[in-house]
């Protein structure tokens, strides 16, 4: 599989680094900084005697390189400074992300993007418009990450691995994330019998805010390790190594009533991008709040047309 990065800033590289390192593609990265991603890929390239993979990975400014590329996944873009929301960075990055799908699309007609660059759901969709690929061929990447954080602060709370802890997030990537809490368990057992009320609420608000408490503490930049890890997870699904229903922001043809948006839902991911949307069982509250998030992110995407 050949996978090209577009955008070589932090979660572009850590991206590429993941995916040489598990051998899970060719890789080539890119960006409109000279020489970064040459300089990236040649010390990626350095390392992989140490690490034990073949490498196999290319930097470049020039986007005849990442002709024939199966996926590309697209971290082009400004991240949050302290205070700044996912939307203020609407206007800036629409413009970046328009810019690297037209240059994209000539070479790689039928590749698969993942679209990373915030604010996400905005992005994606912005993505598949300008790609005009078919809709399952486009997503974005948030709900692997966000349900990460969850499982992460729910291992923390209470003293336990957080390989014992299952849960998943729905909905936006931001304000509008839809945690499900029925289907949260640690060693199986439903959180919910684990934590009281106003615990769970507090994982919850913490999740959403993860980001801009990372961005908080780091002061310039946003985080990176745990968002590579949630792209590389996906890339995973998509080179077939695992069947996993993953959280992704996909375009929801009626399933759980939701039709013609983008919006985080429970996916099967393969060669083909989206193969199926999971339809999850969910209660009427939940499905109230997911379909929500989803007129949420349908407005704001009306919000691009007037950029
Ligand atoms: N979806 C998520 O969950 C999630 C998580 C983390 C970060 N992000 C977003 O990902 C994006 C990248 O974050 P980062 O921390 O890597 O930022 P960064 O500033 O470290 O890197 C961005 C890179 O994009 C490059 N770039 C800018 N315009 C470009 C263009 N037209 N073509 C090619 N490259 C271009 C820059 O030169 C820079 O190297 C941000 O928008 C951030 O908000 C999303």
């Amino acid at each position: 599989m050949r996978v090209t990065v577009v955008g070589s800033g932090f979660v572009g590289q850590t991206t590429a680094m993941r995916v040489v390192e598990r051998g899970l593609a060719e890789v080539v990265l890119i960006d409109i900084v000279e020489g970064l991603p040459q300089g990236l890929a040649l010390d990626l390239r350095q390392s992989a005697p140490v690490v034990g993979f073949d490498p196999a990975i290319v930097g470049t400014n020039d986007y005849a390189d990442t002709a024939g590329s199966d996926v590309v996944v697209i971290t082009a873009g400004f991240p949050r400074q302290p205070g700044m929301s996912r939307m203020d960075l609407l206007g800036k990055n629409a413009g970046i992300v328009r810019d690297v799908v037209e240059r994209i699309v000539p070479g790689s007609p039928n590749a698969i993007i993942v679209v990373v660059t915030n604010p996400l759901d905005e992005m994606t969709f912005l993505a598949a418009d300008v790609s005009g690929f078919p809709r399952e061929s486009v997503m974005g990447m948030a709900g692997v990450l966000d349900s990460a954080r969850l499982r992460a602060l729910i291992a923390e709370e209470l003293g336990t691995s957080p390989l014992r802890v299952e849960a998943m997030t729905l909905g936006s990537h931001g304000e509008s994330m839809v945690p499900l809490p029925r289907h949260a368990t640690v060693d199986g057992k439903p959180l919910a019998d684990l934590v009281d009320e106003a615990t769970l609420e507090r994982l919850y608000a913490r999740t959403r805010d993860a980001g801009a408490e990372i961005v908080g503490l780091l002061k310039k930049g946003s985080a990176y390790y745990a968002p590579s890890a949630s792209v590389a997870k996906m890339i995973e699904a998509i080179a077939g190594r695992t069947d996993e229903p993953l959280p992704v922001c996909a375009w929801c043809t009626g399933q759980f009533g939701i039709e013609g948006v983008y919006v985080g839902v429970p996916v099967r991911l393969g060669a083909a991008g989206v193969t199926e949307i999971v339809e999850l069982d969910l209660n009427e509250e939940e499905l109230a709040a997911l379909r929500e998030a989803a007129e949420g992110i349908r407005a704001k995407c009306a919000d691009l047309a007037s950029l």
